[in-house]
């Protein structure tokens, strides 16, 4: 009884205190705020569509890749070395999980990381697939689910799974109920399909450690860890493209934080990404270097040496010179669609820098005959747009509300049509 009672507490308390800091804090404003997004082009030169796509946007990936991610390669084509079903029947009798061992090579690096897909068991034809990278990896977003492998000895990644369920309750109380899983059955339920990689068997996400790994990877000119993250979302492509159960059409990548300016990337960098979800990815993900709100290039570079090159570096607390803004990312995605995910008091992440980067976008999408981004605000989400803006109340982290944001975007450009 005691007992019990002790562990209610543990994990009643860091509910509440997440309940008291998040009333606590201020909410973002919905009037739009801020610096606006230069235009796309920094030289007058006229945007058309066909010197867009011949010459601007290999450019700007140019620049990119100097000034902020280093190299962002996509190397050999994944081989698969094994595959197994690791379940039929899964979830409720909704799912069949299967995992791929891959093998990986780019210049000196080589890995073997283990690619899980869960799709929905009986499906006609083809169905789309979310490529997700979480903080925790593949075993823990599978619940320990037997033979699924989890992140490798070298990753350091955090002990999602181990020790006693109230560790994980703790860790849900703080960063929400879908910091280490997606919402499988609601997911599998609207038709869709999830494949789970995890970035840290790449490129561990430690200052450190990650140094070799990324050496290996770009020998001239080092990369950051996230240019290696969007390679591992573009791996999981190569081999769900060959596979007939998954639709080469329909193929999206989703991260949140981390992984938000990682699937982002990637999508800038592979055009067999059909839709980005790119969740509070904030600074060096969906807003503007040049917000001057939320977290700096000197807060971010301070905090994560490893996640950029060095020149990106360089420009703290000189954001005003930096070549390039995460606009011009934006734009390297149309006319694709793009969901920004935010919450109202995640002001780290700076919504409105997200909201000004993605109207900073829109030239380049009307070259295509899209809207790109047309809520006039933060709150007004309109899942239908190409560029879709949703946000929830509360802090950083990933619940069933974010979720529903996700899925009504997903389902407004990959089922409805159909
Ligand atoms: C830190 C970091 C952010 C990042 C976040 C996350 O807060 O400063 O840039 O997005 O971690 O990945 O959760």
């Amino acid at each position: 009884m005691r007992k019990a009672f002790l562990v209610a507490l543990i994990i009643l308390f860091p509910l509440a205190l997440v309940g008291c800091v998040s009333m606590a804090l201020p909410r973002v404003n919905d009037r739009v705020t801020g610096e606006t997004a230069r235009p796309v082009l920094n030289a007058d030169g006229e945007l058309t569509r066909a010197v867009w796509e011949s010459e601007q946007a290999p450019a700007l990936r140019q620049a990119f890749q100097d000034e902020v991610y280093g190299p962002v390669l996509l190397g050999e084509m994944a081989e698969i070395e094994s595959h197994d079903i690791m379940q039929e029947g899964a979830f409720g009798g909704r799912a069949i999980v299967e995992q791929f061992q891959l093998r990986l090579r780019v210049n000196e690096a080589e890995w073997q990381t283990p690619l899980v897909t869960v799709r929905p068991m009986n499906a006609e034809g083809p169905v789309p697939v979310i490529v997700l990278q979480t903080f925790c990896g593949n075993l823990a977003a599978l619940r320990g689910m037997d033979g699924v492998m989890g992140p490798n000895a070298a990753s350091g990644a955090p002990d999602c799974m181990g020790g006693p369920a109230w560790q994980r309750a703790i860790m849900t109380s703080i960063f929400g109920e879908y910091i280490a899983e997606p919402p499988f059955e609601m997911i599998l339920d609207r038709g869709y399909a999830v494949a789970l990689i995890y970035p840290g068997d790449l490129v561990p996400d430690n200052r450190t450690s990650a140094m070799a790994p990324l050496a290996a990877y770009s020998p001239q000119g080092q990369s950051g860890a996230i240019a290696t993250w969007a390679y591992a979302y573009s791996k999981a492509i190569d081999v769900l493209e060959t596979r007939p159960e998954y639709d080469s059409e329909r193929m999206a990548v989703w991260g949140h934080s981390r992984n938000g300016k990682s699937a982002l990337l990637a999508g800038a960098f592979d055009p067999r990404i059909d839709l980005v979800i790119s969740h509070q990815s904030g600074t060096g993900g969906t807003t503007l270097t040049r917000s001057y709100n939320g977290e700096s290039v000197a807060q971010i570079t301070d905090g994560y040496p490893h996640w950029f090159n060095e020149a990106y570096a360089g420009y703290s607390d000189r954001e005003a010179e930096i070549p390039v803004d995460q606009h011009q990312l934006i734009a390297l995605l149309a006319p694709r669609p793009l969901l920004i995910g935010g919450a109202w008091r995640d002001r780290w992440s700076d919504p409105m820098g997200s909201y000004q980067a993605a109207r900073g976008a829109n030239p380049v999408y009307a070259l295509y005959g899209s809207q790109g981004l047309r809520q006039s605000g933060l709150g007004d989400f309109d899942p239908s747009g190409d560029i879709a803006i949703t946000m929830r109340n509360g802090l950083h982290g990933v619940n069933g509300n974010d979720w529903t944001g996700f899925l009504a975007f997903l389902d407004a450009h990959f089922m409805d049509e159909r």
